[in-house]
């Protein structure tokens, strides 16, 4: 199997896993899901929904199959409201019918829903089941299948229910890029454009470099173009190699930390984007498309409070443009807003951190109470009411 490889070392419990990335690799998932697991690995839970079932479901499961694993298949329903307790319950129960034993694996087929709640439910089935990701959106591959934040959400909120649980090994095969609808790549290079302005300038700039000469746009033609294969493979390298990095060193994101490298950093644009689909009540933003706003706001209120240049915002600004529209966003309630950025998960005792920026590579992990609320709301109508 040809394929680029990241892996991620944890100093924490000593477990360590490789990420692979390449092109039609899900082919050979089931040779690489037998050198991730134990020999002793029989059944392997496989967890997807319809539709991405429905396109590489076979493939998986062949492959599978032939590596000698027996695959029982739960697909749960398609989107963001079904990353619940209920369906929890339901895939929990699905692993008891089916006999899964400690022994055994759960397998994610699917985007970052798909595998929060997978990783999630095997994290607590008899105390911790052995896991893989084969992430299938542009956004899991660079972000939420790395890290081992597995999760639910509940009726206040987003991830409030979950658990560090890493996987055994991840699988990235870019070639199912193909079938994601704009809106979804969109919502992933908001990440990308998110883990470049964290990182560093190098990363940065290959991101906005590779969104010039490959606008997503234009995607799917691109697939045929091997300099375009080969150019993207390096992007998610890139990408999960910064993630890893992060989460090497900061797995269970300690709270009292508040450095550059401190996994907090990866919640730079997500207080906004949290509120603004909960109280849209996650119908109206992909994931990442509300990530596009929280980084515009980041970015606004870090050069209010001048901490940020004026020509760094115009170039944020400038690669987020290049994604293409966001969905409206003018008539959001902005107190409601404001008042949904107290649940946060992120509140620390009684005071929200905000991740800003110095610079492109340099944010900064700054408390709310360090900063007045008419701004936090002059920014909030200067980015989600132009
Ligand atoms: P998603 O899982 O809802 O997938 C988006 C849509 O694309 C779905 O309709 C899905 O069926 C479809 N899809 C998936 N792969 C496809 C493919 N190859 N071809 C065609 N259609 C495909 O959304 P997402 O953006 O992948 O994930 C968002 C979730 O990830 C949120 O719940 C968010 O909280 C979570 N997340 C978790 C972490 C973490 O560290 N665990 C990080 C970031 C985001
Ligand atoms: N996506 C944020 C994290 O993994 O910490």
């Amino acid at each position: 199997m040809k394929n680029n490889k990241v892996t991620v070392s944890l100093s924490d419990d000593s477990h360590e896993y490789d990420i692979a990335i390449g092109d039609n690799l899900l082919e050979n998932s089931g040779e690489w899901a037998r050198n991730c697991l134990s020999k002793q690995t029989k059944k392997i839970a496989l967890i997807s929904n319809a539709k991405v079932f429905g396109l590489y479901g076979e493939t998986v499961k062949n492959s599978l199959e032939s590596a000698n694993f027996e695959v029982v298949v739960f697909l749960m329903n398609d989107g963001e409201r079904y990353k619940s307790l209920r369906t929890l319950e339901k895939v929990l129960k699905f692993f008891s019918e089916n006999q899964i034993k400690r022994t055994d694996a759960v397998v994610a087929l699917g985007g970052g829903v798909v595998g929060d709640l997978a990783g999630f439910a095997a994290a607590v089935f008899q105390r911790g089941t052995a896991f893989l990701q084969i992430p299938t959106t542009l956004l899991a591959m660079i972000d939420s299948s790395v890290g081992g934040k597995t999760g639910v959400n509940t009726e206040f909120g987003k991830n409030l229910v979950g658990a560090f649980h890493q996987p055994h090994g991840v699988l990235i095969d870019i070639a199912v890029l193909q079938t994601l609808p704009r809106r979804e790549l969109t919502a992933g290079f908001c990440e990308a454009v998110k883990q470049g302005a964290i990182s560093n300038e190098k990363l940065f700039t290959q991101t906005a470099e590779f969104l010039k000469k490959f606008p997503p746009n234009k995607f799917k033609k691109y697939f045929f173009d091997d300099d375009f294969i080969s150019e993207i493979e390096k992007l998610i390298t890139a990408q999960v190699a910064f993630k890893a990095e992060i989460v090497q060193q900061d797995e269970r994101e300690d709270a009292a930390r508040r450095d550059g490298k401190s996994r907090k950093i990866l919640n730079f644009g997500h207080t906004l984007a949290h509120a603004l689909e909960k109280v849209t009540d996650y119908k109206r933003f992909k994931h990442g498309e509300a990530v596009g706003y929280g980084i515009l706001f980041a970015a606004e209120l870090s050069k209010t409070l001048e901490m940020f240049d004026n020509n760094k915002l115009d170039l944020l600004n400038d690669v987020l443009r290049r994604l293409g529209k966001l969905p409206d966003a003018s008539d959001i309630n902005l107190k409601t807003v404001s008042e949904t950025f107290a649940f946060d998960k992120k509140n620390i005792g009684k005071s929200l951190q905000w991740i800003l920026l110095e610079d492109i590579g340099k944010p900064k992990i700054v408390d709310d109470r360090e900063i007045s609320p008419k701004i936090i709301d002059e920014t909030l109508k200067k980015v989600l009411q132009p």
